[in-house]
């Protein structure tokens, strides 16, 4: 219906029609209370006008018209309410098994890189019918992934990682925009969603990859000299990582907190932030020397040693898409 009557855009992830659903549902709501209020207007406009040696007649209060109009309205807003957080938590929180793209923004383009390892600029490939959990940085400004044809916009910001998910339900070519002014071209980061048949899509992916994500992370890593003190037999001069991801961890301080995405990343740049109990501060930070997605790469091979954690994964950072009021929340911006 809408197709025909294009005040949408086209609706092509499973949150569209909730979202709007909603939307229809509020634009409803005020369409009848604008009715209402001018119909009111008019007819008390009509009835209540001046007549000449008829004195006007104060009229005071009624207790039930006062509850009336107290009562209905609450019980509407208690249904927006309701209803929209229902919304919201939906679209806040990624499946557990969605599968992973790292974005990195910058003025003004968009570099996606797949688990597999598939790195595109612009250009998004995804099968149709699968949840796609987007984990998002930026290497410079404030930038927003917006693609209105699933109703999903979330804010990239430099520093930490914010995330957002879909899952597309019609194969095809959706518009993705920057929705955050980041500079003079701004109207100019955009770009395209490209939704496949499963089929198609495999094919796609197995075609020119570099090998998963994950492993160029182990590269990394082991260049880096990360692994002479990571040391999986607990004997290093650092924490063991295997397993880690998703899972609670005690901090020097006494917190603990989830070594999610956001922590991992923390750790790699800032390592002081918020050191784990029982270990000397002699990490130094990677700052400045690692790039966006050489983090990303960290972030997704410390993932893979911990494969027991993957459904924890999805729940936990669901919550990093939240803003918190964290003190080290910005320290690498
Ligand atoms: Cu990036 Cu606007």
């Amino acid at each position: 219906m809408l197709n025909n009557f294009p005040l949408w855009p086209e609706q092509a992830s499973t949150m569209a029609s909730r979202v709007d659903a909603l939307y229809i549902f509020l634009l409803i709501i005020t369409g009848m209370m604008t009715l209402l209020i001018f119909v009111c207007l008019v007819y008390f406009a009509a009835r209540f006008r001046y007549r000449p040696g008829v004195r006007a007649e104060q009229i005071e209060g009624s207790t039930p018209l006062e509850i009336t109009w107290s009562v209905i309205p609450f019980v509407i807003f208690m249904v927006i309410f309701a209803w929209g957080a229902a919304v919201y938590f939906k679209e806040r929180t990624p499946p557990a098994d969605a599968a992973e793209v790292y974005v990195v923004a910058k003025q003004w383009m968009w570099k996606l890189e797949h688990a597999e390892g598939q790195r595109e600029i612009n250009e998004l490939h995804v099968p149709v019918g699968r949840d796609i959990k987007l984990i998002m940085t930026s290497q410079d400004v404030i930038h927003s992934f917006f693609v209105p044809a699933f109703r999903m916009k979330q804010d990239v910001l430099p520093g930490r990682y914010t995330v957002e998910w879909f899952r597309a339900t019609k194969p095809g070519v959706y518009h993705l925009f920057c929705a955050e002014y980041c500079g003079t071209q701004h109207s100019g980061m955009v770009g395209d969603i490209v939704v496949m048949e499963p089929a198609q899509y495999e094919a796609w992916i197995n075609g020119g990859s570099t090998g998963p994500l994950s492993a160029s992370g182990e590269k990394i890593f082991a260049e880096l000299g990360c692994s002479t003190c990571h040391r999986s037999d607990s004997q290093g001069r650092g924490p063991n990582l295997q397993g880690i991801f998703g899972k609670p961890v005690q901090l020097e301080d006494g917190r603990t907190v989830t070594a999610d995405e956001n922590y991992v990343r923390e750790c790699i740049l800032d390592p002081g932030a918020r050191r784990v109990k029982g270990f000397q501060p002699i990490m130094p930070t990677f700052q400045g020397l690692v790039s966006e997605e050489q983090v990303n790469a960290l972030v997704a091979y410390i993932k893979s040693i911990s494969p027991a954690s993957a459904g924890e994964a999805g729940k936990t950072s669901a919550s990093t898409a939240v803003p918190k009021a964290e003190p080290n929340g910005s320290q690498v911006q």
